[in-house]
């Protein structure tokens, strides 16, 4: 009974923080999560109460295993890593902090690391038990300090603020500007209520600004810094390819839309009709895969080399150039293009998006010019 108690008391306690520091972080996954600049790394919030539990057990049974030991020694040190755990729940996801939490996260790491070296002495068992929660404490911190550097703005856009939107178009003026925000072609409120302005102003505004921020420090200094943004998405891996490849993505997503619905111009039209049988059915599967599409990634209509047009799903940031397809049209299924309006009805958003789409733009990239008659 006792030996039983030396583990249930620890992984009970354990488990009462867990589920406060949960509680806390519940309502930020929802709501305030999402919509930040994360890291292409980022797990999906699902994740985090779901690691946590099983990382919160292991932390339980590792002091378990010391105190059945007789051993009390390091008990204060995992106590005090649980409270500066949870304290970094608050900071970060109740009062929604990214500075205090990466300065409690550091403290953290350091205490959890102490640990496993003290109870490495004692018992391996106790050591390896706590290693998993270290390498999820490793992550955490780098996702931390990765939004602490990239959300450096204030929670609500003001007016005055989006009217600052930069006017250059994306184009490299000289070797120190490298990219930057292209103009929005409408105002942040004109695709309302399809798309609000404060959807514009995250998404726009800080999303797609990250993207290029991102970009122009990683280019500094490169062979890239010579490079159209094209060529970029064409030669670069890793994270140069995600940020260049977003920032791409949404320069096609964002001037192609408009608040004015356009009738589809007649040679697009006929080769929509010539290869999905009606603008409907292409719709329909342009729909669908934007509802199916699994996590975070892109849905596109596109021109094959032949000529073709075809509806393709991309994963993360994958751009379709890459498998030498000419986009005409993208939707953009991130969490963070719809969760301020439609939270988490994807298929809502897909639906409201219809209308927003500029059909000139999309013509206006057709590569292959063939008329339904002219193709074999
Ligand atoms: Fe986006």
């Amino acid at each position: 009974m006792r030996k039983f108690l030396y583990y249930a008391v620890p992984v009970a306690l354990c488990f009462v923080v867990g589920m406060l520091g949960s509680y806390i972080q519940g309502s930020a996954l929802v709501e305030w999560y999402p919509t930040l600049v994360k890291s292409p790394l980022s797990p999906p919030p699902i994740l985090f109460p779901i690691v946590w539990s099983v990382l919160y057990l292991l932390m339980g049974l590792s002091i378990g295993v010391l105190i059945a030991r007789g051993d009390m020694s390091v008990i204060k040190l995992w106590i005090v890593q649980l409270i500066v755990n949870f304290l970094w729940s608050v900071l970060f996801f109740g009062l929604r902090s990214p500075l205090l939490g990466l300065v409690a996260i550091l403290l953290l790491d350091v205490l959890v690391f102490t640990y496993i070296i003290y109870a490495a002495g004692r018992s391996s068992a106790a050591a390896w038990l706590f290693v998993p929660y270290l390498l999820w404490l490793l992550l955490a911190t780098y996702l931390n300090g990765y939004i602490y550097v990239y959300n450096r703005y204030p929670v609500t856009v003001a007016a005055a603020e989006v009217t600052q939107y930069p006017q250059q178009p994306t184009n490299k003026t000289n070797t120190t500007m490298h990219f930057s925000l292209p103009p929005l072609g409408y105002a942040a409120d004109a695709l309302a209520p399809a798309m609000s302005r404060e959807t514009i102003d995250y998404h726009y505004g800080k999303h797609y600004k990250g993207y290029i921020d991102n970009l122009n420090r990683l280019i500094e200094g490169t062979r890239f810094e010579r490079m159209s943004l094209h060529d970029i998405v064409l030669n670069a891996d890793g994270v140069l390819y995600n940020n260049a490849a977003q920032a791409l993505n949404h320069q096609l997503f964002f001037e192609g839309m408009t608040p004015v619905p356009q009738p589809i111009p007649a040679e697009l039209k006929s080769r929509i009709e010539r290869d999905f049988g009606s603008i409907d059915e292409m719709r329909d599967k342009f729909a669908t895969a934007a509802t199916s599409l699994f996590g975070s990634g892109w849905v596109w209509l596109v021109e094959e080399r032949d000529g073709r047009l075809a509806v393709v799903s991309t994963p993360n940031g994958v751009n379709p150039i890459n498998d030498h397809l000419n986009p005409l049209m993208v939707i953009d299924v991130w969490e963070h293009a719809y969760y301020i309006d439609y939270r988490n009805r994807r298929a809502d958003f897909v639906k409201a998006y219809w209308p927003l789409i500029d059909w000139n733009k999309s013509a206006a990239r057709l590569k292959v010019h063939k008329t339904a008659t002219e193709r074999v």
